[in-house]
């Protein structure tokens, strides 16, 4: 485990646009595993002005997001779909055939999860996977729980993602209540992992994951203990609680 603590937001966001930058400058067929939520804004902002100012090459580049709402067309602004081409792909010279989001408006979401897991083995799994975390210690929408999916599949979301997640919304009322998540399996295939984190909302659960070196399914993030290549890139307000 790699763990890189930085001074700012903004250096968080340039540390993981370096190591994403040469992930893909050293495989131009790289396949990506993208996070939305606002701590990857600043690193998709970063390579979307390498790719302009430095030609930073996306063209055969493929990408699997992690999840999406249940309900929400792609059209709409609060929907993970929109966010992905308003920050990154629309900026970007990936081929739009190569970018897979779920499609949270499919009629049978549990046959769809299975089909997103198929897509990513024949892609030939996940090269280098970003994930942002929960105040609650979700990855992706893995929320806490007894037990956790291997595979992808629908999730109920926690009342806690619910209230965290309502700024983007309307309202808590808009904020839908499922969403097809990537499973832990395809997660903790991917051969490498950045988890990034900011802010001191984030500093309790990171204190928590990091001090305790404990997996537990009521913190579905403390599984990336288990993986050999994830890289932790947390700013100083995040990591104010780690005492290890
Ligand atoms: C988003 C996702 C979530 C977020 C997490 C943190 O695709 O999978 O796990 O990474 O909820 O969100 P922010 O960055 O908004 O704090």
């Amino acid at each position: 485990m790699n763990i890189i603590v930085t001074e700012s937001y903004e250096e968080m966001s340039k540390k993981t646009a370096d190591i994403f930058e040469r992930e893909v400058r050293n495989n131009p067929s790289l396949v990506l595993g993208l996070a939305t939520g606002s701590t990857p804004i600043g690193t998709y902002r970063e390579l979307v002005r390498r790719h302009k100012e430095e030609e930073l090459d996306f063209s055969s580049v493929r990408s699997f997001n992690l999840d999406e709402y249940i309900g929400l067309e792609p059209e709409n602004t609060s929907s993970y779909t929109y966010y992905m081409y308003e920050q990154l792909f629309n900026h970007i010279n990936i081929d739009k055939k190569n970018v897979r989001i779920p499609d949270g408006m499919t009629e049978d979401p549990v046959r769809y999860g299975e089909k997103y897991d198929q897509l990513i083995r024949e892609a030939g799994g996940i090269d280098i996977l970003l994930l942002g975390i929960g105040t609650n210690g979700h990855i992706a929408f893995m929320e806490p729980d007894e037990e956790l999916s291997v595979d992808s599949g629908v999730v109920e979301l926690t009342k806690q993602t619910i209230k965290d997640n309502s700024r983007f919304f309307e309202s808590k009322k808009h904020v839908p209540t499922q969403a097809i998540s990537m499973g832990m399996g395809s997660i903790l295939r991917a051969k490498k992992i950045v988890m990034i984190v900011s802010g001191k909302v984030k500093a309790p659960i990171i204190g928590e994951i990091l001090n305790n070196g404990r997996v537990t399914t009521k913190i579905p993030a403390t599984f990336l203990l288990l993986h050999n290549d994830v890289t932790w890139i947390c700013d100083k307000e995040a990591y104010s609680r780690v005492t290890i």
